[in-house]
């Protein structure tokens, strides 16, 4: 079977009240991100809201295409704006929420892995962890402390 390489994953489950109180205001700034996310294929509403270094928040959402494969998800559309418009400020944290139209609760909402390869590329560029904040339908918020914790093993470590 060869020697076992193990990489040790960690999720923690934060309820609203842990949130600091940037943390919350990102949830609020992606659930407002959330309303105009353009998802007429899937209803798929996805908001996310990013926390540079400076203080300042930036906020995406998804956009869906006729042709499907040409859709953007909302952290990838988000990461680019910020890295297009903001080159030299570090982002630290971001928040994703999912709504599906017609229903009132927010759905379970983790990453793609494109977006997985996109969050790692940008702790690359920048050298410190994204910190990845997912809203659950019960109100309460998953945090990965960096990339690591949703891609292991991922292409960068293997190849370095
Ligand atoms: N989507 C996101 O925007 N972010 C995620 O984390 C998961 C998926 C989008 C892609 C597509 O527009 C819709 O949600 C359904 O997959």
């Amino acid at each position: 079977m060869g020697k076992k390489i193990e990489e040790k994953v960690v999720l923690h489950l934060l309820e609203k009240s842990e949130l600091t109180e940037k943390e919350g205001e990102l949830l609020e700034k992606a659930k407002g991100a959330v309303k105009n996310a353009y998802a007429p294929y899937s209803n798929f509403n996805v908001g996310a809201a990013l926390l540079l270094e400076n203080g300042q928040i930036l906020v995406a959402n998804n956009q869906e295409n006729a042709s499907f494969p040409v859709g953007v998800c909302a952290e990838r559309t988000l990461l680019s704006y910020a890295n297009a418009n903001f080159p030299n400020i570090t982002p630290l944290k971001i928040m994703i929420v999912a709504k599906r139209s017609q229903e009132s609760n927010y759905a379970t909402v983790t990453p793609c892995g494109l977006c997985r390869q996109t969050i790692s590329e940008y702790e690359l560029k920048f050298g410190c962890a994204i910190e990845i904040l997912m809203l659950t339908p019960e109100g309460n918020v998953l945090k990965a402390e960096n990339i690591s914790q949703l891609l292991p093993f991922k292409f960068n470590d293997l190849n370095s």
